[in-house]
């Protein structure tokens, strides 16, 4: 069998093709090899230097690295985190894993379902708005799911508030009626300062509001449910998730609270069985065929072989303008890691940076350096079938010609006596193409990016489910305000300038 070491010199020694050439070549094969339909998705990989060579060296990389067993290890509950001595149970909330872990999932949903339950019944008096606090994984998915799909009917307003700047929450307070606000702070842990700081400011403008029991109107939404009662907020009003559920693999926890109360149970139950498809794809497809895997084979290819340092992502549906932004915590925080699981120097590039935005606006801001600039960036378009607008169909029309005419033009390019006309071309990109913004189809995309997420980080042999990389900033921080640390020069004078002194 190759070693991980052989098939990364085979990499290595792979020539790329022009991409325009790949696909003119065989049209046929190509999209057999490199288009997929999952969950009814189509996933559309055509227009990536991947070939049936770098396939093969890919696929034996993955091998090496023992992909199907690290696949049999995450969904069986085995310790894929093993710096954190944990196993990583997402899938188990969408009902794919060990059967203790997915009954223990079923019944935390239950007591969800039932508060979202009491809720309707008036239980908390008459509640119009759901102010969320909660950061990084507690915030960016459940933001995600309400303003992709509950834009026409959410029967709640919710807001998400994240950051410490007290700006944040004073738009919040300024839109709500404290009267009929319930209030749920997310916080796997229940330490975070951002978020218990936001929770106390949001406690005392309830007092101030003047809500007769404002510590009520708190749900906690947490795997750390002593703390959270520490706080102050009673045990019945605690929706714990359990330690194997990382923060930003959370939103299928009780962290998606304010989805499954603003969209409904069955919208959220939707969005589960969604992400459950993906989930038996991933687990049971073989080598190429997996969808996950083989976005995972570009991805390698362009950032340990084509010398790629970033990858951009384009939500060409408003209603997806959150994604970008989700999947940078979700991609950079798991995988921009130094080390692999022997704790050995990783010594090849590890995730891409993820960034992106929202087409078409895009296209006038940032696609110049796309199709001209110096740095090859490989670009994932994702974009829906069907409008969302109530406008007339020229709107979807318009947006959707540009999204293929964009991936169409970046591989064409053009040829131009003028330099500065002229477009190199053979730049590539990946298209996702969903039937319609449905919570079914939302969780399917999701799940595929955590799964891709995942099997970068076999074939890169490091542990997605840790995160000690965001932990020296934090306790600086603290040193700072509480004058316990001894800082630098630079350091110094800085706060010195910020204090006025
Ligand atoms: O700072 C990083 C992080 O730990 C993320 O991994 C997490 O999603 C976020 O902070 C919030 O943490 P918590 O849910 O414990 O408040």
């Amino acid at each position: 069998m190759t070693t991980a070491t052989e098939a990364w010199q085979a990499l290595a020694d792979w020539q790329p093709r022009p991409l325009a050439e790949l696909v003119a070549a065989d049209p046929d094969a190509r999209f057999q090899a490199f288009v997929r339909r999952v969950a009814d998705i189509r996933f559309d990989f055509a227009k990536t230097h991947l070939d049936d060579a770098a396939l093969a060296i890919l696929s034996r990389l993955a091998e090496a690295q023992d992909f199907a067993g690290r696949r049999k290890t995450l969904f069986s509950g085995g310790i894929v985190n093993p710096t954190e001595d944990r196993a990583a149970e997402h899938s188990a909330e969408r009902g794919d894993g060990a059967p203790d872990s997915v009954h223990r999932a079923q019944a935390l949903h239950q007591r969800m379902r039932m508060l979202v339950d009491a809720i309707e019944a008036g239980a908390f008096g008459e509640i119009r708005h759901l102010l969320h606090i909660g950061i990084g994984g507690s915030a960016l998915g459940p933001d995600l799911l309400v303003d992709a799909l509950g834009r026409h009917d959410r029967r709640y307003d919710v807001t998400v508030v994240s950051n410490v700047d007290g700006a944040a929450l004073s738009e919040a307070f300024a839109k709500f009626d404290p009267e009929y606000t319930l209030v749920a702070v997310a916080s796997k842990t229940f330490t975070t300062t951002e978020t218990l700081l936001n929770a106390a400011s949001a406690l005392q403008w309830l007092e101030e509001g003047g809500v007769e029991d404002p510590s009520g109107r708190f749900v906690a939404l947490t795997a750390n449910p002593d703390k959270a009662m520490e706080w102050g907020i009673d045990e019945t009003r605690i929706l714990p998730f359990r330690e194997t559920i990382g923060g930003r693999y959370s939103l299928w926890s009780s962290i998606g609270f304010p989805a499954a109360l603003a969209l409904g149970w069955d919208a959220f139950a939707e969005l589960l069985e969604g992400a459950a498809e993906m989930d038996r794809h991933f687990r049971l497809a073989e080598g190429a065929d997996n969808i996950c895997l083989l976005a995972a084979f570009a991805d390698q290819l362009y950032a340990n072989r084509l010398g790629c340092q970033t990858r951009a992502v384009f939500a060409y549906d408003e209603r997806l303008r959150l994604l970008p932004s989700y999947l940078q915590q979700l991609e950079m925080e798991s995988n921009g890691k130094g080390v692999t699981l022997d704790g050995e120097p990783l010594g090849r590039a590890s995730a891409a940076i993820t960034w992106g935005g929202v087409g078409t606006d895009a296209q006038h801001a940032v696609f110049q350096l796309l199709h001209q600039g110096t740095h090859l960036v490989p670009v994932e378009f994702v974009v829906a079938r069907e409008a969302d607008d109530l406008l007339d169909a020229a709107h979807h029309e318009t947006l959707v010609a540009n999204c293929i005419a964009q991936g169409a033009a970046l591989m064409a390019g053009r040829a131009s006596e003028d330099g500065a006309r002229a477009y190199p071309g053979n730049r590539p990109s990946a298209t996702i193409l969903l039937e319609q913004v449905t919570p079914h189809q939302l969780g399917a995309l999701i799940a595929f990016y955590e799964h891709r997420v995942f099997a970068n980080a076999v074939l890169l042999g490091i542990n997605p489910f840790d995160q000690f990389g965001v932990e020296l900033g934090k306790e600086m921080a603290k040193g700072l305000a509480e004058g316990t640390v001894d800082f630098d020069p630079a350091t110094q004078a800085l706060m010195q300038a910020v204090l006025g002194e």
